[in-house]
């Protein structure tokens, strides 16, 4: 599934990411990449270590927290620090593979998650660069994705996935990987489905109407049969 998240920051919290990103200092994309992938990637990164990383990606932690959407779709149980890149004057990113698990640095303490879903957040409007497109790679066909800044897009990281060389401006924005509280991306699909369709009900009828209770429930005790913790 491809889900779009419109405007996951409020228009201060892109402004002050937008303004911290263009006087930040940046290294070598290369650095965090792994040995297959290092070879067709080419852009810049926001040092992990450092406080503009640190500080920027708390603000996206915590949009994700308020965001209904993000937490319906993927049901995170852990999310890797934000990254942030920068790509200009011809840089890419070609198809690769994103590693199925990854150490991360949470709270102090060193862990592993399971990719299994991808998120990239935009912070450039789409007028600010040519190229540039996420390009999605699945069943021999390739979708081309580039959002307005501030908006965000989910996508499996199961699927090939490449940046296009950006050909004019300069293109910013975060990326990180979440673990799924459910592993297999249909069934997470189905909670995703059974939710955004509770939720309608809820509108529409209220909280305390039978069906809506009861379709709480099942949505509940599908979530007890298929959590992995
Ligand atoms: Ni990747």
């Amino acid at each position: 599934m491809l889900l779009h998240i419109p405007a996951l920051l409020n228009a201060d919290e892109l402004a002050h990411c937008r303004a911290r990103l263009r006087d930040a200092q940046w290294t070598d994309g290369r650095e965090t990449a792994g040995v297959q992938s290092a070879k067709t990637k080419n852009n810049l990164q926001l040092p992990r270590d450092s406080e503009a990383c640190r500080e920027l990606g708390e603000i996206v932690l915590r949009a994700l927290g308020r965001n209904a959407l993000f937490n319906s779709a993927v049901l995170p149980y852990r999310v890797s620090p934000p990254l942030f890149n920068r790509y200009e004057g011809g840089m890419r990113f070609g198809a690769h593979v994103d590693n199925a698990i990854r150490g991360i640095l949470a709270g102090g303490i060193h862990t592993r998650i399971r990719t299994d879903v991808s998120s990239t957040l935009f912070f450039s409007d789409p007028d600010e660069y040519d190229g540039g497109e996420l390009t999605i790679h699945a069943n021999g066909n390739e979708q081309a994705i580039k959002l307005p800044a501030g908006d965000m897009i989910l996508y499996p990281t199961t699927v090939l996935h490449s940046v296009t060389p950006v050909t004019r401006g300069c293109r910013l924005a975060a990326f990180f990987w979440s673990q799924s509280m459910i592993a297999e991306e249909s069934r997470r699909q189905i909670m995703f489905d059974l939710d955004m369709q509770v939720t309608s009900l809820r509108e529409r009828l209220g909280d305390a109407d039978p069906a809506v209770l009861s379709l709480t429930n099942i949505y509940h005790n599908m979530m007890r049969q298929w959590c992995l913790l």
